[in-house]
C-alpha cells in the first residue's frame, strides 16, 4: 500500500489585474512550502495561441479547442507576461466553453497531495469554492495601474501610465461584467485591501489571514479523524 494521500490545503488568492494577488500567492505559497499556480497564464496562453494562429478571440470553438491543448512548456514563454497578452487573455476568458476546458488542470493541481496556492478570478467562487483559506485582494485602479507600468517598464516595454490606467479599467469591466465566473469575492473571503500598503505590509497580512485559516482548518480535519 502506498502512504496515504495528505490532505489538501487550498489557498485561494482572486483578485483584479495588478492587485499584488501574484506576489502575495508565490510568497504564501514558499512558506507553506506548496505549489502555486497563477491561473491567469492559462487563459494568456489561450489568448497568445489564438493571436499567433490569426483567429478571432471571438471565436469560442476554436478558443476551446486551443484551451484543451495547452502545454506546460507554453506557460513559460515571456510572451505571455505582456500587456497585449493580458488583453488577449481577458477576452477568451469570457467564453464558458475556455473556462470549462481549464477547470479540470486546475482543480487538478489545486487537490493534489497536501494543497496548493492558486491565485486568479474565481478560484474562491468556481475552481476551489471549498478552500479553506481565501483572500480577494483590492487596490484602487490607479495604484495598481502605477504598479502594473512600473513591472512592465521594467521588463521593457513603453507605455504610458494613462494608457495601463484605461487597460485595467477596460479589464476590471470586463472581468467583473462577463456572465461566466465573473470576477467577485467569495462570500467567505478576506478582504485584503492593498492601496496604502507596500508588498511587504501586504503579504504579512496576507499570511496572517492564512496561518488563522489554516489553525481553523487543522482543527476541523482533527475532529473529522
Ligand atoms: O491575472 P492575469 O492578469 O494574468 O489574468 C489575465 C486575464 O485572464 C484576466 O484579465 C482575466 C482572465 N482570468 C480569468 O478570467 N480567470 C482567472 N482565474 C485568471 C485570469
Amino acid at each position: 500500500m502506498g502512504k496515504p494521500a495528505r490532505p489538501s490545503f487550498i489557498v485561494a488568492v482572486d483578485g483584479p489585474a495588478a492587485s499584488g494577488k501574484g506576489t502575495i500567492a508565490t510568497r504564501l505559497a514558499a512558506e507553506l512550502g506548496l505549489p502555486v499556480l497563477d491561473t491567469g497564464l492559462l487563459y494568456r496562453a489561450v489568448g497568445v495561441l489564438m493571436d499567433r494562429a490569426g483567429l478571432s478571440l471571438d471565436d469560442e470553438g476554436a478558443a476551446a479547442a486551443a484551451a484543451a491543448t495547452l502545454s506546460a512548456d507554453l506557460l513559460s514563454d515571456p510572451a505571455l507576461r505582456t500587456r497585449a497578452a493580458g488583453e488577449l487573455a481577458s477576452r477568451v476568458a469570457v467564453h464558458p466553453r475556455v473556462r470549462d476546458a481549464l477547470l479540470e488542470f486546475q482543480r487538478t493541481f489545486a487537490r493534489q497531495d497536501g494543497g496548493a496556492v492558486l491565485d486568479g478570478r474565481d478560484i474562491g467562487t468556481v475552481i476551489c469554492p471549498e478552500a479553506p483559506a481565501k483572500l480577494f485582494v483590492t487596490a484602487t485602479p490607479e495604484v495598481r495601474a502605477e504598479r502594473r507600468w512600473k513591472q512592465l517598464f521594467a521588463q521593457g516595454e513603453e507605455v504610458s501610465y494613462e494608457d495601463v490606467l484605461a487597460d485595467i479599467r477596460r479589464r476590471d469591466a470586463r472581468d467583473g461584467g462577463r456572465d461566466a465566473a465573473p470576477m467577485k469575492a467569495a462570500p467567505d473571503a478576506a478582504l485584503l485591501e492593498t492601496t496604502e500598503m507596500t508588498i511587504e505590509q501586504a503579504a504579512d497580512a496576507a499570511r496572517r489571514i492564512v496561518e488563522a485559516a489554516r489553525v481553523r482548518w487543522e482543527a476541523l480535519e482533527r475532529d473529522d479523524r
